[in-house]
């Protein structure tokens, strides 16, 4: 059963069927109440659908996961840790692919989220080949902001990179993809390498450990690959590329935007206490002088999330 413990089940309203439900605002929800679109995303054990309510018209994107993958991949902590990151999150930031509800059947378990009308940022990265440098500050300044959000709640990603950056109707932010997420404070349940070779830090790859400055150390892998076109670490084969981010080495290309890089120099640090916006309040380091950097001198963070978005280029 996945759910938290927090969330009490109430009398059904309506005759109980087959499908155990459950959702964020109480209602019993179940397959049945939505019309099933096109397929917007694939995982391993999971994949992405455009669902309308039936009842509402509201659209969504709903994640049906399988649940014999689950159970035979001995998976099941996965989805729950999705879940459980994602009702710790609720509501509380326009940057985070929210919740719904969930429900399952005899196959499957799915999660009601948000619609990200516009897809990846890997997608723009790749169509563009590289982002304009007001897009590649909009968007790390969005992620910025998102990532204080969701470490304030005690909650770390785990697997940020482009194909987790979703992007809504007005081409904002959504960030999606908490099946690696942790809650600080939870016993580590998979102490196993997680993320995605790219964007890995050395401190995972070499003692296990995640903190909240690994998913600023993949900020920096990201702004890097929206500026140059190119991930900061790649090998010729997954060894190769983690055999380089544990020699943290990297160069930039010809002509990178001298504050870009040194923001991207303040990410890619060995300590992970070093890396910018990791400090605790009042270090040196922490998420105020993250926002003060001047790579964001032209950033408005009181408007961020109101202001149109720079035009794709
Ligand atoms: N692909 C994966 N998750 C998605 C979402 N929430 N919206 C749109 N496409 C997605």
């Amino acid at each position: 059963d996945l759910r938290p413990s927090e969330m009490k089940p109430r009398a059904p309203s309506r005759p109980p069927s087959k499908s155990r439900n459950s959702s964020v605002n109480g209602r019993g929800v179940s397959a049945s109440d939505f019309t099933f679109g096109r397929q917007l995303g694939q995982g391993s054990y999971s994949s992405v659908m455009y669902a309308k309510s039936v009842s509402t018209g509201e659209e969504y994107a709903i994640k049906v996961i399988d649940k014999g993958h689950l159970k035979r991949k001995d998976k099941t902590h996965i989805a729950q840790a999705e879940r459980n990151t994602l009702v710790k999150l609720g509501s509380g930031h326009p940057g985070i692919v929210r919740l719904h509800s969930t429900f399952q059947d005899n196959w499957s378990l799915y999660f009601v989220l948000d619609l990200a009308r516009n897809g990846e940022l890997q997608s723009r990265i790749s169509n563009l080949g590289s982002l304009s440098l007001p897009c590649a500050r909009y968007y790390t300044a969005q992620i910025v902001d998102t990532l204080g959000y969701i470490h304030s709640k005690g909650v770390l990603h785990r697997d940020l990179k482009p194909e987790n950056v979703l992007l809504d109707d007005n081409f904002r932010v959504k960030i999606c993809d908490f099946g690696t997420g942790k809650i600080l404070g939870d016993s580590d349940r998979a102490a196993t390498f997680v993320g995605t070779p790219q964007y890995v830090s050395p401190e995972l790859l070499e003692r296990n450990e995640t903190t909240k400055s690994s998913d600023y150390w993949a900020l920096g892998c990201i702004v890097y690959q929206m500026i140059s076109g190119k991930f900061a670490f790649h090998g010729l084969s997954d060894y190769l590329t983690l055999e380089k981010i544990k020699k943290i080495d990297y160069s930039f290309p010809e002509g990178f935007d001298e504050e870009a890089k040194d923001l991207v120099q303040k990410f890619l640090i060995r300590d992970p206490a070093q890396r910018l916006g990791a400090g605790p309040p009042g270090s040196p380091n922490d998420v105020r002088a993250l926002r003060s950097h001047p790579f964001f001198a032209s950033i408005n963070w009181a408007t961020l999330w109101s202001d149109p978005a720079p035009p794709f280029e």
